[in-house]
């Protein structure tokens, strides 16, 4: 690992791509472009870790159900792993474990317990709620002439879903929000950040046993008493996991919205379509999972045999990277990758990844987005960039493919 390296991307050509620049999140695509031509899998120096870089989709399934790669960067094989090709800090938030970073027999556990509760009734029925949710944020963001839609509509959106989903009264939700914003902002202060944790982590605690003793219709519930042969999750697992579904289920919603209410400013005869005809938004959801998802980088895994992958020998103890951005617009895979045709046939991603870490949330998400691009569409008649599209800026991050905001004018012009 070279120090020099950090906040970088360096491939195996000596081509460097400066990861702390506007240029490769404008369009990363121009150099996921040039990578494939040379190959389905790359070493590379991501952001100081050595690794291997897969940018091609059928690959990335392979990686996905590889059954001698693994997440479990806490293990003694993960360790020796982050100390040979480098990235402690970036795994230092893994150290609480949960699912997302576990591997079969705990995942499969924790997975099936998870997934009874996602696929309750109160998961199911929220249809309506979400609508009430979109409608409320509307009717302040629609008196409104500019805004920024990320902050004012698409961030509130899922943390008032999940507030619904655990059962938060009214009164705790303004608590609830902040505390949630301070924990997934990567650029609060440590100290900010543990002090909300705490004031979080008491609450969550307080909340699962009003719950155990007086269970309602609510997922929280549904995760309290989901069983497996007698099993049943602890309460440091409950709390680990409403963590998870914190951390995985909320920016991912947020920038689901804000990328597709881009494309649709972007595109107003599509708008207009989708408005007319909002049977369609699901398609164009997909497309926008497909071509501009949330999740620019599935997690970390590393390989706990040799394998062969993409063609290539890959030893034990090494990092395995999944661009599912890449993946996602592979030309091999669809036609006209680039291009975002909600008809399209040729439609399934891996935007949610693929295998046994496949996204619990999926189902949810999809509906959140649904419904929050139907309810804008039908509230708000005229909107537009308040800005230039060229000028827009992205997150800097190789997780979240995101805006960094997205200024809107609501009046017509
Ligand atoms: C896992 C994407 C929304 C909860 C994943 C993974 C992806 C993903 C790619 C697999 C990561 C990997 O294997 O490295 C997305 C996208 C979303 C979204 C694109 C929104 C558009 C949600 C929501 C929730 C959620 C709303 C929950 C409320 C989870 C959990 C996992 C997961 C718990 C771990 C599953 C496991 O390890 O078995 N998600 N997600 N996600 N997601 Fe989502």
């Amino acid at each position: 690992l070279r120090v020099e390296d950090r906040g970088r991307l360096v491939t195996a050509a000596n081509e460097i791509i400066e990861l702390t620049d506007d240029d490769f999140y404008q369009d990363p695509h121009a150099v996921y472009r040039r990578l494939r031509e040379r190959g389905p899998i790359h070493r590379v120096r991501l952001d100081g870790v050595l690794s291997w870089l897969v940018v091609d989709q059928d690959v990335a399934k392979q990686a996905f159900v590889e059954p001698n790669i693994s997440k479990r960067v806490t293990s003694p094989e993960g360790q020796a792993a982050i100390a040979k090709h480098g990235g402690a800090e970036k795994f230092a938030g893994a150290v609480n474990e949960n699912m997302l970073f576990a591997d079969p027999p705990q995942h499969t556990r924790l997975r099936s317990l998870v997934a009874k509760a996602f696929a309750s009734r109160a998961v199911r029925d929220l249809g309506p709620r979400i609508t009430a949710i979109a409608d409320s944020l509307l009717d302040e963001l629609s008196a409104k002439e500019s805004a920024d839609l990320l902050d004012d509509y698409a961030f509130p959106l899922p943390i008032m879903v999940i507030c619904e989903l655990l059962g938060v009264a009214d009164d705790d939700k303004d608590d609830f929000r902040a505390w949630t914003e301070i924990v997934v902002n990567e650029s609060a202060s440590v100290e900010e950040r543990t002090s909300a944790g705490i004031s979080f982590f008491t609450y969550l605690t307080e909340l699962i046993a009003v719950r155990t003793d007086n269970p309602r219709e609510d997922l929280l519930s549904e995760l309290i008493i989901a069983k497996d042969d007698g099993d049943r999750l602890d309460q440091q697992e409950l709390i680990s996991m409403l963590f998870l579904l914190l951390a995985a289920g909320h920016e991912t919603t947020v920038n689901l919205i804000g990328n597709a209410v881009l494309e649709l400013l972007r595109d107003p005869a599509t708008a207009e379509r989708l408005r007319a005809d909002p049977i369609r938004v699901p398609a164009f959801v997909e497309e926008i999972l497909r071509c501009q998802g949330p999740v620019h980088m599935a997690t970390a895994r590393f390989t706990t045999a040799p394998i062969t992958l993409g063609g290539h020998d890959i030893d034990a103890g090494e990092f395995v990277m999944i661009s599912l951005a890449a993946a996602n617009r592979d030309p091999r895979r669809y036609l006209d990758p680039d291009g975002v045709e909600p008809a399209r046939t040729d439609n399934r991603h891996i935007a949610f990844g693929h295998g046994i870490h496949y996204c619990v949330g999926a189902a949810l998400a999809r509906m959140e987005a649904t419904i929050a691009l139907n309810r804008l569409l039908d509230r708000i008649p005229a909107m537009s960039l308040d800005g230039d599209f060229a000028e827009l800026s992205w997150r800097k991050s190789l997780l979240i493919r995101g805006l960094a905001a997205l200024p809107v004018r609501l009046s017509p012009p």
